[in-house]
């Protein structure tokens, strides 16, 4: 074994099965079934997943193989061919759920819309037809930059129907960030609105696209949705409104179909290190993957409706807004603005209005409802809800305890869903109604999917050893590469175990306790070593997230001369708290009762709030930098807000 292994520190015991009336209503609840489909899955993974490639997609032609695998470079369902948009629109017509909704939309002012299986299916074709008449086809880029609108949706969809690839760039982004991502993929046309609504304001989207696209000579085209009606400026013969395009495009448009390889889409992921990465998805294996772990993660039922509050610029608005659920015909809520619009129960707000059953939402936003009080939430009932999610981040013990007897009401399961922008779908998850949840940890690997907690050799680890999270085999919903760079793909995801190729490298650290659950202890760039021991960031900070005081936490080794490294903390206080040196002294022994003195911190910084990525990942890396006293050097293009790093500075 090496001694690169991570120790882990994480006292979490707490184990919740699956209540009696939810098993018999799962759509899987049989302990025996989920045994003998999960050993076949990983024992063969390849009849299992041509088995359900061909029970759950709707294919044009048949595939001839299931996989052709040269390391790191994989094909699955090879020969077949398919249209996406046609497995998420057209399969539900002529059924039962055409004339269910597919979206409901909400505004942040309050607006709402409906639209059925049938009507997205006629805006998705005019817009098909329109992309085809300006000359957009097969394996052209397209760039999104729209607000959560069912808009969006349609354009993703109509990308998907004439085989262009979309990459969706998050509203959130700037000019320059536009700019990049558009050059790197060489997109033709842009798709954008007058703006978007967010905690009152409208994001002024066009005007950021004005910026980027001087810079861009390869975009012909720029549609433009009405969305708030504030003053835009139109470029002749570039610039088109997308209602001016409507008229007139026919309501019916017959689609291709494209092999099971054809791109789908590339949506650049951030990375901590300058450029971002264009991860590249293309279109059999990934919808299967979305499909089916939604199916089973999220124990899809037709009369569900189903609230994901992440926005489509990221991979979970892709897979589990967009592509999983509407190839499963589920009914999807999508809300355009902010969770504390007016008032910070909107979610609830919404939950009740719309009688919504299932709610995917990440730890960072449950630790800010956690934050703004009960209050907001015990003005409302919830029992519509009977399923919880959690994505992007380790879940802190203490936030999914909140989460399930809070908003769950002790009645729900919570599916901590542990997976990347790389991996496409669900990868580590519960199934809701044969596993039992231990809060904090993601559980179990997914159908097909062989996870393994490794040392630097990709040599399994004892369990209760923490080490580097590793795929040992390909799966469909993998990315197939990195646009434009296909050495950086091999280097940054199938290079770390020496002599084993076909390894996927998740960047995580992880441990595997003894019942098999993977606990996900933070990014191994971020492990810190105290005293001797290497340890990951998610337990520390969840040791400290358990004090009443405490709202959020970050953890960082600063150098030492005599430690090597000092373990830093940053502490945001929830609301009504006051910071004094008697509490930092009551934190540092809370620290030790929980995981023992030798993760005692060196040093606790209060803070107002921690540096952010976009999707709500703290930025640890900006913290270091803190922590070491230096100025902050380092890309911070994907920071939510600078003013966060400013002040922390500012107090240094
Ligand atoms: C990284 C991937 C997956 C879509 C959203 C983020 C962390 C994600 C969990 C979880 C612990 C998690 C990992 C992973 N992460 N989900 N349930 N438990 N950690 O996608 O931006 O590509 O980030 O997020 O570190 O590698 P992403």
């Amino acid at each position: 074994m090496s001694d690169q292994t991570i120790t882990s520190v994480s006292r979490e015991h707490r184990s919740f099965r699956p209540s009696a009336e939810f098993k018999a209503q799962a759509n899987l609840g049989s302990d025996a079934v989920y045994k003998r489909l999960y050993a076949e899955s990983v024992n063969s993974p390849e009849k299992f997943w041509g088995r359900q490639a061909t029970e759950q997609l709707i294919w044009r032609k048949p595939f001839k193989k299931v996989l052709d695998w040269k390391p790191p470079h994989a094909k699955w369902f090879v020969g077949g061919k398919l249209n996406v948009s046609e497995n998420c629109l057209d399969r539900h017509l002529g059924t039962a759920r055409e004339n269910k909704a597919a979206l409901i939309f909400e505004g942040e002012p309050g607006d709402v819309r409906t639209i059925t299986y049938k009507q997205l299916h006629l805006h998705v074709s005019r817009l098909a037809h329109i992309f085809e008449n300006m000359g957009v086809g097969a394996g052209d880029r397209v760039a999104l930059y729209l607000p959560m609108i069912p808009e969006a949706v349609v354009a993703m969809l109509a990308c998907a129907r004439v085989g262009a690839i979309h990459t969706v760039i998050f509203g959130g982004f700037s000019a320059e960030a536009i700019k990049d991502r558009i050059n790197d993929c060489k997109a033709k046309l842009v798709i954008t609105a007058d703006g978007g609504w967010r905690r009152g304001k409208v994001i002024e989207l066009k005007a950021n696209v004005d910026k980027a696209v001087e810079g861009t000579p390869t975009v012909q085209s720029v549609i433009v949705v009405k969305r708030c009606g504030n003053p835009v400026t139109m470029k002749e013969g570039r610039d088109i409104w997308w209602k001016d395009a409507w008229e007139g495009a026919p309501n019916s448009h017959k689609a291709k179909a494209f092999d099971s390889e054809h791109p789908l889409f590339i949506l650049y992921t951030s990375g901590s290190t300058g450029k971002p990465k264009g991860v590249l998805h293309t279109s059999a294996g990934y919808l299967l993957g979305a499909k089916l772990t939604s199916h089973y993660v999220f124990d899809l039922k037709e009369t569900d409706r189903y609230f994901c509050s992440a926005d489509i610029g990221w991979i979970t608005g892709h897979s589990y807004v967009v592509y999983g659920l509407l190839a499963n015909g589920s009914t999807v809520f999508m809300y355009e603005g902010a969770p504390n619009q007016p008032e910070p129960d909107r979610f609830w707000q919404m939950i009740d209005r719309h009688a919504i059953t299932i709610l995917y939402t990440a730890p960072t936003a449950i630790r800010a409802f956690m934050r703004w009080g009960d209050n907001y939430v015990l003005r409302h009932s919830l029992a519509s809800l009977r399923l919880l999610g959690s994505v992007g981040e380790p879940i802190n013990p203490e936030a999914w305890m909140w989460y399930h007897k809070m908003i769950g009401k002790k009645r729900c399961p919570i599916v901590d869903t542990w997976w990347q922008t790389e991996t496409g779908a669900i990868m580590i998850a519960p199934m809701p109604g044969v596993t039992a949840c231990t809060p904090g940890s993601a559980t179990k690997p997914f159908f097909g999917i062989s996870a393994k907690v490794v040392d630097d050799q990709g040599k399994e680890v004892p369990r209760n050893t923490g080490g580097k999270l590793a795929i040992m085999k390909p799966w469909p919903s993998m990315l197939r590469t990195l646009w434009g760079d296909d050495e950086r793909y091999k280097k940054a995801y199938w290079s770390e175990f020496a002599g084993q190729p076909g390894v996927y490298f998740t960047g995580d650290g992880a441990r595997q306790d003894k019942d098999g659950n993977f606990w996900i202890v933070g990014r191994i760039d971020d492990v810190l070593n105290v005293s001797g021991h290497r340890i990951g960031t998610a337990e520390i900070e969840s040791a400290l997230v358990s004090h009443p005081a405490v709202a959020e936490a970050a953890a960082v080794g600063r150098p030492d001369e005599l430690k090597g490294q000092a373990l830093v903390v940053f502490v945001t206080l929830k609301s009504g708290q006051i910071a004094t040196e008697e509490l930092k002294e009551a934190l540092r022994s809370h620290v030790g009762r929980e995981i023992g003195s030798l993760a005692k911190p060196d040093s606790i910084r209060f803070a107002a709030s921690l540096p952010k990525t976009r999707s709500g990942k703290i930025m640890r890396r900006i913290l270091k930098e803190i922590a070491a006293g230096g100025l902050v050097k380092g890309d911070t293009t994907t920071l939510e807000d600078f003013s966060v790093v400013a002040a922390l500075q500012a107090e240094d």
